[in-house]
C-alpha cells in the first residue's frame, strides 16, 4: 500500500526508511526544539487549514530542512519537504500535490506552516513535522479532524397504507450522525424509526431515516441530525395538513408532466410531417429527435427553437437514447479504422512491457473500472495505431476481441496533440457527430456510471485548461477507465501519480 502513491516500489520504500532514518536521528538530538500551538485541528470539507510546527531560532534558511508527513491513516505518506532550503516534490503523495504549500514568510518568524487546501473528509488524520536544522532537529505531531455539516434536511412523505403514511428525513454530512424523531408532543419515537447510511463519493455520510405514522391523527413530527450530541439540522412534518398539500402538489406535477408529454407528442408529429414534406434524410436517430436538432436546417427554425427548449422534458429516456445515438456515431467512426488481418499483423510486432520490465500480454492495456494507465513510448512505436486498433475492435470491425473490450458501452479516442480547449471539448472535437454535441451531455455520460474507455492520445502537459479539467475528472469520474499515451517525459506529474505504466516498443525484427 505505501506506493500507491508513487511510481515504483523500490522508490517508495526507500523514501520511508529515509524517513524513519531521519527521525530516528531527530529523536536523540536535544538541542533544537519543536513545539506546538495546538495538537488538535479542526476544518471544513472543501475549506482550508493552516498547521503550526514552531521551531528553535535557526542561523540559516538555507540549512533548515522541514518535512510534513502524514503518518495516520496507514500508510505514511509524505505532505510536503523542505531539503536544506530547497522545495522536493518528489516523493510528495499525489494526494497533495498542488494542495500542500509551507508559508516559507513564516519561517522568518520560526514557524514551520502547513497550508492545506481544499481539504477532502480523508485528508484527517495525525500529520507530524520534523524540523532539523543541520544535524539537529526534533519533531511533533498534530490532529487534523475535517468534517462536513449536514444539508438542510430533505422531506418526503410516501403512502404506505390505507390509513399510513411514511415520513423521511435525508441529509448528509460527516462524522456520522444519530437522527431522533419525537412528535408534538416530545414522545421520543426513535425507536420506532429506521435510518440507513451509506457514503458518497466525496466520502461524505448520507443518512435516510424513516418513520411510519398513521395519515388521519393530527400531530407534529420531526426529526433531528445530531453529531456528538449537538443538533445539527431540523425539520417538522405537520400531520395531516402535509399530506393534503404534498399529495395536490403531486397531482399538479403530474398533470404538468402530462401536459408537456402531449405538447410533446404533439410537437413531433408535427416534425415528422415536416421532415417527411422535406426529405427523408436519416430516420435512424428520429427517436429523441429533439436532443439533437439538425444545424443545418433554416426552414424550420421556429420550431426547433421550442424543441431545443424542451430537451429536459425529453429527460426520461433521453440518457438511454443520447448515450445509444452516441455510441451508434461512435461505432460508425472507428469501424473503418482496422481490419481483422491488420490488426493482427500488427498486434505480432508490439512487445508492452510493465514498470518493472516485465513482458505483458498486450491485453493488459484496457485499463479495469476507475483504473488509469499510462502507455508511454518513443515517437512511432505504433501508440496511435494501437489506439486505433482498441477503437475498431471495440466497434466490431474485426471479427475477434482479444481485448475483451466490447462489454464496453461506450469508448472515446481523443487525440491530444491537436488538443484546444478544456478535456471536455477536446473529447468533443473528436467525435464526428453531424449534429451539434451538447459537452454538458458529455461530461455526465464520462463522469457517470456508464462503462466507458476514455483514450487520450499523444498526451503531454502544459495546456493548462487540458490538465486542470484531466486532474479534475480523474478525481470525480465515477468509473470511466482512463488510457492516456505519451512519449516519456512529458507528463512528469502524472508519471509520478499514476501506478500503472506501462511502455510500448517494437519487437526487433528477426
Ligand atoms: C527529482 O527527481 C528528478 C528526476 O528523478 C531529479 O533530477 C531531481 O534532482 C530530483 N529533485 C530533487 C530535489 O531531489
Ligand atoms: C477527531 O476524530 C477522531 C476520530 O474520528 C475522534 O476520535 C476525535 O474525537 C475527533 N476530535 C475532535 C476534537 O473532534
Ligand atoms: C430517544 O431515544 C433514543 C434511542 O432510543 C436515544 O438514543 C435518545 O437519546 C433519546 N432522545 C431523547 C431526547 O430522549
Ligand atoms: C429497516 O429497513 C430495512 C431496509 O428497508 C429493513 O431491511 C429492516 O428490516 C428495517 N428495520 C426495521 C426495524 O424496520
Ligand atoms: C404543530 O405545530 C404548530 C406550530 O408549528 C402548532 O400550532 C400546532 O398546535 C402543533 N400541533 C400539535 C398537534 O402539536
Amino acid at each position: 500500500m505505501c506506493c500507491v502513491y508513487l511510481q515504483g516500489s523500490m522508490r517508495g520504500t526507500l523514501v520511508v526508511i529515509f524517513q524513519a532514518l531521519l527521525w530516528l536521528v531527530v529523536s536523540a538530538s536535544a538541542l533544537f526544539t519543536v513545539s506546538l500551538e495546538k495538537s488538535i485541528y479542526e476544518a471544513e470539507l472543501h475549506g482550508d487549514i493552516k498547521l503550526v510546527c514552531m521551531f528553535a531560532k535557526v542561523k540559516s534558511l538555507s540549512d533548515l530542512t522541514v518535512i510534513w508527513s502524514r503518518l495516520e491513516p496507514k500508510p505514511d505518506v509524505n505532505v510536503y519537504w523542505l531539503e536544506r532550503g530547497k522545495e522536493n516534490h518528489n516523493y510528495t503523495s499525489a494526494a497533495f500535490i498542488k494542495r500542500a504549500h509551507l508559508i516559507h514568510e513564516q519561517l522568518n518568524e520560526n514557524r514551520a506552516v502547513l497550508h492545506l487546501k481544499k481539504l477532502r473528509i480523508k485528508d484527517s488524520g495525525t500529520y507530524r513535522c520534523i524540523v532539523k536544522e543541520g544535524d539537529d532537529g526534533d519533531y511533533k505531531q498534530v490532529m487534523l479532524n475535517v468534517t462536513a455539516p449536514y444539508t438542510a434536511i430533505k422531506k418526503t412523505i410516501i403512502k404506505t397504507g390505507q390509513d399510513e403514511v411514511e415520513l423521511s428525513c435525508e441529509s448528509q454530512g460527516f462524522p456520522s450522525a444519530q437522527v431522533i424523531w419525537s412528535d408534538g408532543q416530545n414522545t421520543n419515537l426513535t425507536e420506532m424509526s429506521n435510518s440507513t447510511t451509506r457514503s458518497t463519493h466525496e466520502d461524505l455520510i448520507q443518512v435516510i431515516s424513516k418513520l411510519t405514522v398513521k395519515r388521519d391523527l393530527v400531530n407534529n413530527y420531526s426529526c433531528s441530525f445530531l453529531v456528538k450530541g449537538e443538533i445539527q439540522q431540523t425539520a417538522t412534518f405537520k400531520i395531516p395538513d402535509e399530506i393534503l398539500t404534498q399529495c395536490s402538489a403531486q397531482y399538479a406535477w403530474i398533470i404538468a408532466v402530462v401536459v408537456v408529454l402531449l405538447a410533446i407528442v404533439l410537437i413531433s408529429v408535427i416534425l415528422r410531417r415536416r421532415k417527411n414534406g422535406q426529405k427523408n434524410r436519416r430516420n435512424e436517430s428520429s427517436n429523441c429527435a429533439f436532443l439533437f436538432p439538425h444545424s443545418s436546417s433554416g426552414k424550420t427554425d421556429s420550431l426547433l427553437t421550442v424543441n431545443e427548449n424542451s430537451l429536459k422534458t425529453c429527460d426520461i429516456n433521453s440518457e438511454e437514447t443520447a448515450e445509444k445515438s452516441l455510441r451508434n456515431v461512435l461505432i460508425r467512426q472507428y469501424s473503418h479504422l482496422y481490419t481483422n488481418a491488420e490488426m493482427k499483423s500488427r498486434l505480432v510486432s508490439y512487445e508492452l512491457l510493465s514498470n518493472e520490465g516485465l513482458s505483458l500480454n498486450i491485453s493488459s492495456i484496457v485499463p479495469d473500472k476507475k483504473e488509469i494507465i499510462l502507455l508511454l513510448g518513443k515517437p512511432g512505436c505504433g501508440k496511435t495505431s494501437l489506439a486505433q486498433i482498441l477503437s475498431s475492435c471495440w466497434a466490431e470491425s474485426t471479427t475477434t476481441d482479444p481485448f475483451n473490450i466490447r462489454q464496453l458501452r461506450l469508448v472515446f479516442q481523443a487525440d491530444c496533440s491537436r488538443a484546444k480547449g478544456d478535456l471536455f471539448q477536446v473529447v468533443k472535437s473528436s467525435v464526428s457527430y453531424e449534429k451539434p454535441l451538447d459537452v454538458s451531455e458529455l461530461r455526465e455520460m464520462l463522469l457517470g456510471p456508464t462503462d466507458c474507455l476514455l483514450i487520450l492520445d499523444g498526451y503531454e502537459e502544459g495546456n493548462k485548461d487540458l490538465d486542470e479539467t484531466l486532474e479534475w475528472f480523474l478525481q470525480e469520474r465515477q468509473t470511466c477507465r482512463v488510457l492516456l499515451t505519451s512519449h516519456p517525459g512529458k507528463c512528469p506529474t502524472l508519471e509520478k501519480s499514476i501506478r500503472t505504466v506501462l511502455q510500448l516498443t517494437q519487437k526487433p525484427e528477426s
